[in-house]
């Protein structure tokens, strides 16, 4: 759906369908609808169908005006309560709203700014929420069925009317949203593709075409490079795997930043995880498909860098692998020697996230100085149970900034909730014969999933992990993500980007 800009006083307004909030219970309409309906809707007004419509939350409800009118069709769309209201059900009713345009195959819906007047938040932000869910919400993944489809090509167009020019920030707003549900949307895509086809080649071959189209930087480092680099933990658990192995660096360094400090993001790719010689059960494995969270939320906000044109440094590294039992993989009682050079004494080979994730933590360490480093990762089973499947545990080693990328999380709509990484947790990971163990007891799992990779930065980089074992996919339709991938993590990354110089 592209997003076009209508500029012109109501009467010369033509599109579709026009959509409004409604608050649930309201007196009143807010005032873009009530002003609407006093110059160009008196139809509406004077019919009893708009006190029929209760507002609540998501619901949604079309009104047809007389047949000669250049708008035809009015959607409101409920917000719920006034007092109850947020930013997250602006978004959930905007997706709502877009939704049920494109099940009347509507080909030029119309949002007009008039319509967020009275909801008691800055217009630009607003805007920029609503337009990104509005986006996502609309979200399929295609191509694999060749039966069965349903059009896809409605909405065309998302008309934004309003009566005079916008000024420039608000005409950036679209530009930024439309890059940002781009990113989320391509995430999603990696992740949403099977694990036959989302492989660590198809993964390379993503980051190929974007640094092809916004001149990043890549490196793609086969499984011989990464062992003779020294990569002894991501090359033990691809080992196991017929599928080519891939530890991918990708740079976005535009003009006048080579030098300066970078971001770094690490993203788990396992692009499938059977557990390898820990075996998990049958039931449910495919939903392992979905290991490769960590790497498509990065390479999706590489893709927002890149339309967005940021000029800030941003390194991505990406260990992809799949995680399989074979007569070459490695195996329980193994000892690893990982990059940073500490020994690891394998338990599980189940814990592969966090092997393949140390050593991209240590080249991060000794390859750049990184201004900061943040990990993303499919982790923990231990991080659902703790958190669910809505909200991600974020851990690091510094809590002012733990605490402000959980704020940047909540702004965003991506919930992060803070783990403690006490130093005494490590009493579960000390081993016999290594320098500690990959797995501790179950007790605390994701917290111990945060201690191990801790060891792997040194004290004076800035470093956040985000486990979203739980919040990578979901099993249902969320308002703005529909049932599948969700792509988590490239709006909090994107807003990172963007206000670095905070953090
Ligand atoms: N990829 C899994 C974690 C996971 C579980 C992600 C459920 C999404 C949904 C990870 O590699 C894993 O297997 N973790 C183990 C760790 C254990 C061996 C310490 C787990 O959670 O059981
Ligand atoms: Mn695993
Ligand atoms: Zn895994």
């Amino acid at each position: 759906m592209q997003i076009e800009w209508q500029i012109g006083p109501p009467s010369d307004w033509q599109t579709d369908a026009i959509i409004f909030f409604v608050f649930e219970k309201s007196p009143e309409p807010l005032p873009g609808l009530k002003r609407w309906m006093a110059e160009e809707g008196i139809w509406l007004s004077r019919s009893a169908a708009l006190g029929d419509f209760k507002g609540k939350h998501q619901q949604t409800a079309v009104f047809y005006g007389p047949e000669d009118k250049r708008i035809a069709r009015v959607v409101c769309v409920g917000l719920g309560q006034a007092d109850k209201f947020d930013v997250e059900k602006l978004r959930s009713a905007t997706a709502a709203a877009l939704r049920e345009c494109r099940d009347l195959q509507l080909s030029r819906p119309a949002l007009p700014l008039s319509a967020f007047e009275g909801l008691q938040i800055e217009i630009a932000p607003a805007l920029e929420e609503a337009l990104i869910a509005g986006m996502l919400g609309l979200y399929r993944y295609e191509g694999l069925k060749t039966r069965d489809l349903e059009p896809s090509t409605f909405p065309e167009t998302l008309l934004i009317l309003h009566d005079k020019e916008p000024d420039e920030a608000l005409r950036n707003v679209i530009l930024d949203a439309d890059a940002i549900a781009s990113g989320v949307s391509f995430a999603r895509d990696l992740v949403a593709a099977p694990p036959n086809v989302s492989t660590p080649s198809f993964l390379a071959g993503a980051a190929r075409r974007l640094a092809d189209r916004y001149g990043f930087r890549l490196d793609v480092l086969d499984l011989e490079k990464a062992r003779a680099m020294g990569m002894g933990a991501f090359a033990a658990v691809a080992q196991g795997s017929r599928e080519p192995a891939y530890f991918l660096v990708l740079e976005h360094a535009p003009p006048g930043t080579e030098q300066d400090h970078p971001l770094v993001l690490v993203g788990k790719g396992i692009t499938f995880d059977t557990g390898g010689i820990s075996l998990k059960p049958g039931e449910k494995m495919d939903a392992m498909k979905h290991d490769m969270a960590g790497a498509g939320a990065v390479l999706g906000t590489f893709d927002v860098l890149g339309r967005m044109k940021i000029k800030r440094r941003v390194v991505g590294l990406m260990p992809c692998t799949e995680n399989m039992p074979d007569g070459k993989a490695y195996k329980p009682a193994d000892v690893i020697r990982s990059l940073s050079g500490l020994t690891i004494e394998v338990i599980s080979t189940d814990a592969e996230g966090r092997m393949v994730l140390c050593d991209a933590l240590a080249y991060a360490s000794r390859r750049y100085q990184p201004a900061m480093i943040v990990d993303i990762a499919t982790l923990t089973g231990a991080c659902v149970v703790a958190l669910g499947r809505s909200v991600a545990a974020v851990m690091g080693n510094r809590d002012d900034l733990t605490q402000k990328v959980q704020e940047i999380g909540m702004r965003v709509g991506e919930k992060l909730w803070p783990l403690p990484l006490w130093d005494f947790y490590f009493e579960n990971i000390k081993s016999d014969v290594a320098d500690f163990k990959n797995v501790g007891e179950r007790a605390a799992g994701t917290i111990i999933g945060g201690i191990f990779l801790k060891q792997f930065v040194p004290e004076e980089i800035p470093w956040v992990h985000l486990d979203i074992a739980g919040t990578a996919w979901t099993d249902k339709d969320l308002g703005f993500a529909p049932k599948g991938a969700t792509g988590f993590g490239v709006r909090i990354f994107t807003e990172m980007v963007r206000r670095l110089p905070e953090l």
